[in-house]
């Protein structure tokens, strides 16, 4: 594996790369890499010969009160696991330099950012979208890894890879877990045992509710009902819970193929969230 601090050597060897024939795979992360990242990274060695990481906590994504400057960064340990699990480029750009100082360019996906996290989390979306577009213009790549754990973030990738007309291949990966259940997050570090002990909480609700939505309960609002009980009782904060078409990200009044059930909660400040498809698998 080969790790590249700047666009001019990316591109050149991206460029090689292809000459060669072969295809090229980009996971795009924040670093502080488990399982869940891994898995994209297998999912894209799988089908491209040519596998491109970037780790990079993009700033733009996280707002004034978030923990953007407690996010975990470990490169030299993120660059280990990438060599071991089969990444051919690892693209770690200098925080300082990433972004030219007077970055004046925003990109706006509309109405997929506007629910869920996006009514949480104002501007996330823009800066995820923002950070995506400069990465895949760097990148070039044919194929884009994307976790299902982040399924707005998906959608908002989606939708704005057909919308700029970007010429690559969004590939979803499913979520991994721990075997409670707990989907693997890099902010799972921030929680104490005793919530640690609660999360999964989290990812069980929606397996019932998955399980319900299959045993025929198709009403959106009784599935929340009962998701929204559960949680109360296992004491977590919620922010929300919602059925969602996974291609709008809007809430639908009816189960469905292509709807899932996302919700997030709250320990203290640290957020935890998670969806399942409720008829797909
Ligand atoms: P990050 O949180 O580091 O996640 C990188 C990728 O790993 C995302 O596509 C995310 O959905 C996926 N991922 C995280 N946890 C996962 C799990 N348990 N199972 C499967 N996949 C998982 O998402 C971001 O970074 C950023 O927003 C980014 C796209 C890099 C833009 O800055």
């Amino acid at each position: 594996m080969i790790t590249v601090q700047e666009v001019p050597p990316l591109r050149e060897l991206v460029r090689r790369a292809r000459a060669e024939g072969q295809s090229i795979g980009f996971v795009p992360t924040m670093g502080a890499l488990h399982e869940g990242h891994l898995s994209l990274v297998r999912l894209a060695r799988d089908e491209s010969a040519c596998v491109v990481v970037s780790v990079f906590v993009n700033p733009l994504q996280f707002g004034p009160a978030e923990d953007f400057s407690r996010y975990p960064r470990r490169p030299e340990k993120d660059a280990a696991l990438l060599a071991a699990a089969g990444a051919s480029l690892l693209y770690l750009p200098r925080p300082e330099k990433f972004y030219p100082s007077d970055f004046s360019t925003s990109v706006d996906v509309h109405a997929v950012s506007e629910g869920g996290e996006g009514s949480i989390r104002p501007g996330h979306f823009r800066g995820v979208a923002t950070v995506v577009s400069r990465l895949f213009l760097q990148v070039a790549p044919d194929a884009a890894f994307f976790g299902r754990k982040d399924l707005q973030q998906v959608a908002v990738v989606r939708r704005l890879i057909r919308d700029l007309d970007f010429p690559i291949r969004l590939v979803a990966g499913e979520t991994v877990r721990e075997p409670d259940g707990l989907a693997l997050s890099s902010r799972n570090a921030y929680l104490s045992p005793e919530e640690r002990q609660r999360a999964p909480a989290l990812s069980r609700t929606l397996f019932a509710a998955r399980q319900r939505a299959r045993a025929g309960v198709r009403d959106a609002a009784v599935l929340v009902g009962e998701a929204r009980a559960e949680l109360a009782r296992a004491g977590l904060a919620v922010d929300y819970v919602e059925v969602v078409d996974e291609t709008t990200m809007r809430a639908a009044a009816s189960v469905d193929h292509g709807t899932a059930m996302t919700a997030a909660v709250r320990f203290g400040n640290t957020r935890l969230i998670d969806n399942v498809a409720l008829l797909d698998d």
